[in-house]
């Protein structure tokens, strides 16, 4: 045939064998520096921290897992986030599975929202969800929760992993074919794994995590996964009467209770994700009184104090394994980060010596099993924060003391660069 019957161009109908060659023959790579970038397009939010988090705003049809135990706040985040999308003249669509319209009101009023351009939808059903997301094409759909749609199509009941994961499926479909961006709400259990959801964080784009203690107010955002941002960022919120607001300087949050002079206590200079921050911790080391000596870590990494208890017996001299152990960072922030290894070190030989550290010192290092002080990332970000919180001296691992040094702000602290823990105690230990 020389001219195709249905579109009526010529020389465009090929026998199947050949069109293939045809098609195989033709180029479809393209080399790296011809990709177009396209435009940022990301959507900024009202709090700075929030977008920070999220690696400069929220991504146009992603979709994102926000994880936590029931009661941290997740609802109320996520009341608060469709409020600031619909102020910016966008539709967003909030499907509550598990609270009654009255109950998501009555948040809402709680949190002083203007309601304008939010939608809400009681409904479990999947695929009900998703034509009532076609109806009213919004910018954002929340679902809230993933473990209580359901497929009906499957025989197993919500919240089992078959029905989280083939509901997440469904929904992916819509949000990209749709560019609708889509959070799906997933509880999280006491042991730390999203049920179920865990399974899903290779599905989503960037996955979120609300932590925080019981009781007290503080909340912690934390990035676990960002397809379009960097991971390990996280933004420090507290829980008032009227919803989350950010806590843009979360350093003189941790400090504004501290006890200067007391043994036991230090203060490091730490960095989560992008964010530095100087924060207090305190140790505990009394005598036991009988049975099996107790060791309560909290904030703080039980493996890594480990090793640092045996660093201590090796490098130090001081045999702890008699002793009950506490270690606290109060505020209830968990420090994760090897940059902390040598205020957990300090902290627990202070307790011991029953000696104080300098009150204006300000310290942070990795601490190997030689008994050495390594260099941490963004030595320049830890340092420029103790200043800025008004710490006066600073023991940091001797290569960074030695890069730092050439730097302006170097002049505005005192800056003692340590090689090993034993050089460290001998200078912090106010004896
Ligand atoms: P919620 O968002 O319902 O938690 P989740 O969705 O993660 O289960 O938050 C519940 C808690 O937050 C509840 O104990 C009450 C408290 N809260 C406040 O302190 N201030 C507020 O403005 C709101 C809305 C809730
Ligand atoms: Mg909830």
């Amino acid at each position: 045939m020389g001219r195709c019957p249905s579109c009526g161009e010529w020389n465009s109908v090929y026998p199947k064998e050949e069109r293939r060659k045809r098609e195989d023959v033709s180029p479809k790579f393209i080399p790296l520096e011809g990709v177009e970038l396209k435009e940022d397009e990301r959507l900024p939010l009202p709090s700075l921290e929030v977008t920070r988090v999220l690696g400069g705003g929220i991504v146009p049809g992603s979709l994102i897992l926000l994880g936590g135990e029931p009661g941290i706040g997740k609802s109320t985040l996520l009341l608060q986030l469709v409020s600031w999308i619909s102020k910016r003249g966008e539709k967003t669509l909030y499907v509550t599975a598990e609270e009654t319209l009255s109950q998501v009101k009555l948040r809402g009023e709680r949190l002083g929202l203007d309601d304008e351009g939010i939608y809400l939808l009681q409904e479990t059903g999947i695929d009900s969800i998703i034509h009532q997301m076609e109806l009213l094409n919004p910018f954002l759909t929340v679902i809230d929760s993933i473990q209580t749609v359901v497929l009906e199509e499957l025989p197993s009941p919500p919240g089992t992993l078959t029905q989280v994961r083939e509901s997440t499926s469904k929904l992916m479909e819509v949000a990209k074919a749709r560019g609708i961006t889509t959070i799906l709400v997933g509880h999280v259990t006491k042991e730390g794994s999203i049920a179920g959801p865990k399974a899903l964080e290779h599905m989503v784009d960037t996955v979120l995590q609300l932590e925080g203690e019981r009781g007290l107010p503080y909340r912690v955002l934390r990035v676990l996964k960002n397809r379009f941002g960097p991971d390990m960022e996280m933004a420090l919120l507290e829980m008032e009467e009227n919803g989350l607001r950010e806590v843009s300087d979360p350093s003189s949050f941790f400090l504004k209770e501290r006890l200067k002079d007391v043994p036991g206590s230090v203060v490091i200079a730490t960095i989560e994700g992008s964010k530095p921050m100087v924060l207090e911790i305190q140790a505990l080391a009394s005598p036991s009184t009988f049975g099996i000596p107790k060791r309560v870590m909290a904030g703080v990494d039980s493996n890594r104090a480990a090793f640092i208890l045996a660093v201590i017996e090796k490098y130090v001299g001081i045999h702890m394994q008699s002793l009950d152990l506490f270690l606290n960072v109060p505020g209830g922030l968990r420090v994760s980060e090897p940059g902390a290894d040598l205020g957990v070190l300090l902290a627990l030989v202070s307790s011991f010596r029953n000696a104080p550290i300098f009150p204006d010192m300000a310290l942070y290092g990795e601490v190997g099993l030689g008994g050495e002080v390594r260099s941490a990332r963004g030595a320049i970000y830890r340092v420029r924060e103790a200043i800025k919180q008004g710490f006066s001296q600073m023991v940091l691992p001797v290569t960074d003391a030695e890069r730092v040094k050439n730097q302006e702000i170097s002049r505005l602290i005192e800056l003692k660069g340590v090689s090993t823990v034993k050089d460290a105690l001998e200078i912090s230990l106010d004896l």
